[in-house]
Protein backbone atom coordinates (compact mmCIF):
# COMPACT_ATOMS: atom_id res chain seq x y z
CA UNK A 1 0.00 0.00 0.00
CA UNK A 2 0.81 3.59 -0.89
CA UNK A 3 2.56 5.65 2.22
CA UNK A 4 0.83 8.53 1.77
CA UNK A 5 -2.59 6.72 1.32
CA UNK A 6 -1.35 4.78 4.57
CA UNK A 7 -1.05 7.76 6.44
CA UNK A 8 -4.22 9.37 5.82
CA UNK A 9 -5.59 5.89 6.58
CA UNK A 10 -4.53 6.06 10.02
CA UNK A 11 -5.23 9.81 10.96
CA UNK A 12 -8.87 9.04 9.69
CA UNK A 13 -9.08 5.53 12.31
CA UNK A 14 -7.44 7.41 15.05
CA UNK A 15 -10.28 10.59 14.93
CA UNK A 16 -13.12 8.00 14.13
CA UNK A 17 -11.70 6.09 16.88
CA UNK A 18 -10.56 8.17 19.26
CA UNK A 19 -7.35 6.38 19.32
CA UNK A 20 -3.68 7.67 19.94
CA UNK A 21 -0.43 6.60 18.52
CA UNK A 22 2.28 6.49 20.68
CA UNK A 23 5.73 5.28 20.03
CA UNK A 24 8.66 3.93 21.03
CA UNK A 25 12.31 6.21 19.96
CA UNK A 26 13.40 3.25 18.28
CA UNK A 27 10.73 2.62 16.01
CA UNK A 28 10.79 3.54 12.04
CA UNK A 29 11.17 6.98 11.96
CA UNK A 30 7.77 6.65 9.60
CA UNK A 31 6.16 5.47 12.64
CA UNK A 32 7.29 8.18 14.79
CA UNK A 33 6.10 10.70 12.62
CA UNK A 34 2.75 9.30 12.69
CA UNK A 35 2.68 9.43 16.28
CA UNK A 36 1.08 11.78 19.48
CA UNK A 37 3.78 10.72 21.52
CA UNK A 38 7.29 9.41 20.54
CA UNK A 39 9.33 9.49 23.99
CA UNK A 40 11.42 6.20 26.17
CA UNK A 41 9.57 3.73 28.37
CA UNK A 42 9.02 5.72 30.71
CA UNK A 43 7.35 8.63 29.09
CA UNK A 44 4.98 5.86 27.34
CA UNK A 45 4.08 4.25 30.96
CA UNK A 46 3.48 7.98 32.19
CA UNK A 47 1.46 8.78 28.87
CA UNK A 48 -0.46 5.67 28.94
CA UNK A 49 -1.82 6.25 32.49
CA UNK A 50 -3.24 9.61 32.06
CA UNK A 51 -4.25 9.55 28.69
CA UNK A 52 -7.99 9.77 27.87
CA UNK A 53 -8.20 8.55 24.45
CA UNK A 54 -10.27 5.64 24.28
CA UNK A 55 -7.79 2.62 21.95
CA UNK A 56 -3.96 3.38 22.64
CA UNK A 57 -2.09 2.12 19.68
CA UNK A 58 1.60 0.98 21.22
CA UNK A 59 4.13 1.22 18.77
CA UNK A 60 6.79 -0.85 20.73
CA UNK A 61 7.24 -4.01 21.66
CA UNK A 62 4.71 -6.43 23.69
CA UNK A 63 6.12 -5.33 27.33
CA UNK A 64 5.13 -1.37 26.28
CA UNK A 65 1.79 -2.51 25.52
CA UNK A 66 1.31 -5.01 28.28
CA UNK A 67 3.07 -1.82 30.74
CA UNK A 68 -0.01 0.66 28.97
CA UNK A 69 -3.15 -2.10 29.42
CA UNK A 70 -2.05 -2.36 32.92
CA UNK A 71 -1.99 1.24 33.71
CA UNK A 72 -5.66 1.35 31.82
CA UNK A 73 -7.09 -1.57 32.34
CA UNK A 74 -10.12 0.10 30.72
CA UNK A 75 -9.14 0.89 27.60
CA UNK A 76 -8.13 -1.33 24.21
CA UNK A 77 -4.71 -1.29 23.97
CA UNK A 78 -3.33 -2.10 20.46
CA UNK A 79 0.77 -3.24 19.31
CA UNK A 80 0.94 -3.42 15.47
CA UNK A 81 2.19 -7.06 16.10
CA UNK A 82 2.25 -9.38 19.17
CA UNK A 83 5.37 -11.15 18.22
CA UNK A 84 7.96 -7.61 19.04
CA UNK A 85 9.14 -9.05 22.02
CA UNK A 86 12.29 -8.59 23.53
CA UNK A 87 14.98 -10.47 24.43
CA UNK A 88 15.99 -8.86 28.18
CA UNK A 89 12.31 -10.13 29.01
CA UNK A 90 12.81 -13.49 27.24
CA UNK A 91 16.27 -13.48 29.63
CA UNK A 92 13.74 -13.39 32.55
CA UNK A 93 11.14 -16.15 32.97
CA UNK A 94 8.83 -15.78 36.24
CA UNK A 95 9.47 -19.15 38.04
CA UNK A 96 13.05 -18.40 37.55
CA UNK A 97 13.23 -14.95 39.08
CA UNK A 98 10.53 -16.34 41.39
CA UNK A 99 13.38 -18.93 42.65
CA UNK A 100 16.06 -16.18 42.95
CA UNK A 101 14.10 -14.29 45.03
CA UNK A 102 13.25 -17.01 47.15
CA UNK A 103 17.37 -17.67 47.08
CA UNK A 104 17.69 -14.11 48.33
CA UNK A 105 15.55 -13.84 51.54
CA UNK A 106 14.93 -10.11 52.81
CA UNK A 107 15.78 -8.38 49.60
CA UNK A 108 13.70 -5.96 48.01
CA UNK A 109 13.15 -6.50 44.26
CA UNK A 110 13.58 -4.42 41.94
CA UNK A 111 12.99 -4.66 38.12
CA UNK A 112 13.49 -3.05 34.80
CA UNK A 113 10.22 -2.46 32.95
CA UNK A 114 11.93 -4.55 30.00
CA UNK A 115 10.02 -7.42 31.81
CA UNK A 116 6.53 -9.48 31.93
CA UNK A 117 3.53 -8.89 33.80
CA UNK A 118 4.32 -12.16 35.86
CA UNK A 119 7.71 -10.34 37.01
CA UNK A 120 6.27 -7.04 37.87
CA UNK A 121 4.05 -8.92 39.91
CA UNK A 122 6.87 -10.32 41.51
CA UNK A 123 8.71 -6.97 42.00
CA UNK A 124 9.02 -3.99 44.64
CA UNK A 125 9.41 -1.53 42.67
CA UNK A 126 10.05 -1.36 38.69
CA UNK A 127 12.64 1.49 37.02
CA UNK A 128 13.29 2.63 33.65
CA UNK A 129 16.76 3.84 32.56
CA UNK A 130 15.59 7.26 32.71
CA UNK A 131 14.96 6.91 36.63
CA UNK A 132 16.74 3.70 37.80
CA UNK A 133 19.29 5.55 39.63
CA UNK A 134 17.13 8.22 41.47
CA UNK A 135 14.77 5.39 42.56
CA UNK A 136 17.80 2.79 43.93
CA UNK A 137 18.72 6.06 45.72
CA UNK A 138 15.76 6.26 47.33
CA UNK A 139 16.38 2.94 48.99
CA UNK A 140 18.17 3.14 52.84
CA UNK A 141 21.67 2.33 52.27
CA UNK A 142 21.57 -0.74 53.96
CA UNK A 143 18.53 -2.50 51.86
CA UNK A 144 19.47 -5.58 50.29
CA UNK A 145 18.46 -5.78 46.63
CA UNK A 146 17.82 -7.75 44.09
CA UNK A 147 17.61 -5.61 40.50
CA UNK A 148 16.98 -7.47 37.31
CA UNK A 149 17.03 -8.46 34.44
CA UNK A 150 19.66 -7.00 32.49
CA UNK A 151 22.75 -7.04 34.33
CA UNK A 152 24.37 -4.87 32.39
CA UNK A 153 22.54 -1.73 33.97
CA UNK A 154 22.06 -3.27 37.09
CA UNK A 155 26.34 -3.08 37.21
CA UNK A 156 26.18 0.56 35.93
CA UNK A 157 23.87 1.06 39.02
CA UNK A 158 25.78 -0.19 41.13
CA UNK A 159 28.84 1.51 39.76
CA UNK A 160 27.35 4.97 40.15
CA UNK A 161 24.91 4.80 43.95
CA UNK A 162 27.98 2.59 45.31
CA UNK A 163 25.60 -0.23 45.98
CA UNK A 164 26.11 -4.09 45.57
CA UNK A 165 22.62 -5.04 44.31
CA UNK A 166 22.19 -8.67 43.49
CA UNK A 167 22.08 -8.95 39.61
CA UNK A 168 19.93 -11.18 37.76
CA UNK A 169 21.79 -12.29 34.67
CA UNK A 170 19.94 -11.10 31.72
CA UNK A 171 20.79 -8.78 28.92
CA UNK A 172 19.28 -7.48 25.64
CA UNK A 173 20.98 -8.97 22.95
CA UNK A 174 21.31 -5.68 20.56
CA UNK A 175 23.05 -3.48 23.44
CA UNK A 176 25.34 -6.33 24.14
CA UNK A 177 26.45 -6.32 20.36
CA UNK A 178 28.78 -3.31 21.18
CA UNK A 179 32.41 -3.52 20.55
CA UNK A 180 35.24 -1.62 22.12
CA UNK A 181 36.58 -2.03 18.58
CA UNK A 182 34.05 -0.51 16.66
CA UNK A 183 33.88 2.27 18.88
CA UNK A 184 37.20 2.79 19.12
CA UNK A 185 38.03 2.71 14.75
CA UNK A 186 35.25 5.43 14.87
CA UNK A 187 37.00 7.59 17.62
CA UNK A 188 39.87 7.38 15.52
CA UNK A 189 37.76 8.58 12.69
CA UNK A 190 36.01 11.35 14.17
CA UNK A 191 38.27 12.19 17.11
CA UNK A 192 35.74 15.36 17.91
CA UNK A 193 32.49 13.45 18.36
CA UNK A 194 31.26 12.22 21.75
CA UNK A 195 29.89 8.96 22.68
CA UNK A 196 26.75 8.16 23.50
CA UNK A 197 25.71 5.13 24.94
CA UNK A 198 23.03 3.45 26.58
CA UNK A 199 23.45 1.36 29.84
CA UNK A 200 21.63 -1.77 28.94
CA UNK A 201 25.52 -1.74 26.80
CA UNK A 202 28.58 -3.95 28.77
CA UNK A 203 30.56 -2.00 30.90
CA UNK A 204 33.82 -1.61 28.78
CA UNK A 205 31.46 -0.01 26.46
CA UNK A 206 29.65 2.33 29.02
CA UNK A 207 33.51 3.26 30.11
CA UNK A 208 34.53 4.96 26.75
CA UNK A 209 31.31 7.21 27.27
CA UNK A 210 31.17 11.04 27.36
CA UNK A 211 27.81 10.42 27.98
CA UNK A 212 25.59 7.34 29.43
CA UNK A 213 21.79 7.91 29.55
CA UNK A 214 18.37 6.51 28.67
CA UNK A 215 17.31 7.42 25.02
CA UNK A 216 15.59 10.10 26.21
CA UNK A 217 18.54 11.43 28.53
CA UNK A 218 21.09 11.01 25.60
CA UNK A 219 18.87 12.88 23.04
CA UNK A 220 18.85 15.86 25.92
CA UNK A 221 22.04 15.62 26.39
CA UNK A 222 23.27 15.71 22.43
CA UNK A 223 20.67 18.75 21.90
CA UNK A 224 21.82 20.91 24.51
CA UNK A 225 25.56 19.57 24.05
CA UNK A 226 27.91 22.00 22.26
CA UNK A 227 29.61 19.31 20.47
CA UNK A 228 28.62 18.82 17.12
CA UNK A 229 29.49 15.12 16.41
CA UNK A 230 28.05 12.23 18.59
CA UNK A 231 28.67 8.42 18.30
CA UNK A 232 25.39 6.79 19.35
CA UNK A 233 26.02 3.22 21.40
CA UNK A 234 22.10 2.53 21.03
CA UNK A 235 19.20 0.90 18.91
CA UNK A 236 19.66 3.21 16.02
CA UNK A 237 15.52 4.17 15.70
CA UNK A 238 16.77 6.84 18.35
CA UNK A 239 18.56 8.58 15.33
CA UNK A 240 15.54 9.70 13.69
CA UNK A 241 14.28 11.99 16.68
CA UNK A 242 18.20 12.92 17.50
CA UNK A 243 18.51 14.48 13.60
CA UNK A 244 15.04 16.15 13.94
CA UNK A 245 15.95 17.66 17.06
CA UNK A 246 19.21 19.02 16.26
CA UNK A 247 19.30 18.69 12.62
CA UNK A 248 22.74 20.97 12.79
CA UNK A 249 24.37 18.25 14.64
CA UNK A 250 25.76 14.88 12.94
CA UNK A 251 24.37 11.36 14.76
CA UNK A 252 26.98 8.72 13.28
CA UNK A 253 25.18 5.37 14.43
CA UNK A 254 27.69 2.70 16.24
CA UNK A 255 27.64 -0.75 14.35
CA UNK A 256 27.78 -4.24 16.04
CA UNK A 257 31.14 -5.87 16.06
CA UNK A 258 29.59 -9.22 13.91
CA UNK A 259 28.13 -6.72 10.92
CA UNK A 260 28.58 -5.38 7.83
CA UNK A 261 26.05 -3.03 8.09
CA UNK A 262 26.05 0.40 9.68
CA UNK A 263 23.11 -0.12 12.80
CA UNK A 264 22.49 -1.60 15.12
CA UNK A 265 18.79 -2.84 14.80
CA UNK A 266 16.52 -4.69 17.54
CA UNK A 267 14.59 -6.79 14.93
CA UNK A 268 11.65 -7.23 17.30
CA UNK A 269 11.05 -3.00 17.40
CA UNK A 270 11.40 -3.11 13.42
CA UNK A 271 8.60 -5.84 12.72
CA UNK A 272 6.56 -3.26 13.51
CA UNK A 273 5.14 -1.54 9.75
CA UNK A 274 2.87 1.36 9.28
CA UNK A 275 0.87 -1.17 7.14
CA UNK A 276 0.87 -3.45 10.41
CA UNK A 277 -0.80 0.09 12.31
CA UNK A 278 -3.06 0.66 10.04
CA UNK A 279 -4.59 -3.19 9.75
CA UNK A 280 -4.24 -3.71 13.72
CA UNK A 281 -6.25 0.17 14.25
CA UNK A 282 -8.37 -0.44 11.32
CA UNK A 283 -9.61 -4.26 12.98
CA UNK A 284 -9.28 -3.61 16.42
CA UNK A 285 -6.98 -6.60 17.36
CA UNK A 286 -4.96 -8.08 17.86
CA UNK A 287 -5.51 -6.71 21.87
CA UNK A 288 -2.90 -6.93 24.27
CA UNK A 289 -4.72 -8.74 27.56
CA UNK A 290 -3.84 -9.05 30.90
CA UNK A 291 -5.71 -11.08 33.59
CA UNK A 292 -7.16 -9.14 36.32
CA UNK A 293 -5.23 -11.11 39.11
CA UNK A 294 -2.19 -10.98 37.36
CA UNK A 295 -3.05 -6.80 36.56
CA UNK A 296 -3.95 -6.16 40.50
CA UNK A 297 -0.37 -7.55 41.44
CA UNK A 298 1.46 -5.80 38.92
CA UNK A 299 0.09 -2.45 38.62
CA UNK A 300 1.61 -1.62 41.90
CA UNK A 301 4.80 -1.65 41.62
CA UNK A 302 4.39 0.05 38.25
CA UNK A 303 2.33 2.76 40.23
CA UNK A 304 5.14 3.11 42.59
CA UNK A 305 7.35 3.92 40.18
CA UNK A 306 5.04 6.84 38.34
CA UNK A 307 4.98 8.11 41.74
CA UNK A 308 8.33 8.17 42.59
CA UNK A 309 9.38 9.76 39.64
CA UNK A 310 6.62 12.37 39.61
CA UNK A 311 7.92 13.19 43.08
CA UNK A 312 11.49 13.77 41.46
CA UNK A 313 10.35 16.03 38.47
CA UNK A 314 10.97 12.81 36.19
P1 LIG B 1 14.64 3.47 27.39
O1 LIG B 1 13.42 3.74 26.60
O2 LIG B 1 14.39 3.55 28.85
O3 LIG B 1 15.80 4.30 26.98
O4 LIG B 1 15.05 1.93 27.13
C1 LIG B 1 15.42 1.47 25.92
C2 LIG B 1 14.93 0.11 25.61
O5 LIG B 1 15.64 -0.85 25.56
C3 LIG B 1 13.55 -0.10 25.32
O6 LIG B 1 13.40 -1.38 24.93
FE1 LIG C 1 14.39 -5.46 24.18
FE2 LIG C 1 16.84 -4.78 23.50
FE3 LIG C 1 14.90 -4.62 21.69
FE4 LIG C 1 14.98 -2.88 23.78
S1 LIG C 1 16.45 -3.08 22.12
S2 LIG C 1 13.20 -4.00 22.99
S3 LIG C 1 15.81 -4.21 25.38
S4 LIG C 1 15.64 -6.51 22.67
Amino acid sequence: MEKEFLISEINRLKKEKNAIIMAHYYQDGDIQDIADFVGDSLALAQWAAKTDADIIMLCGVHFMGETAKILSPNKKVLVPDMAAGCSLADSCPADEFEKFIKEHPGHKVISYVNTTAAVKALTDVVVTSTNAKQIVDSFPKDEKIIFGPDKNLGNYINSITGRNMVLWNGACHVHEKFSVRKVLDLKKEYPDAQVLVHPECKDVIVRLADKVGSTAGLLKYAIASDCKRFLVATESGILHEMQKSAPDKVFIPIPPEDSTCACNNCSYMRLNTLEKVYEVLKNESPEVEVSDELREKAVKPILKMLEISAKLGL
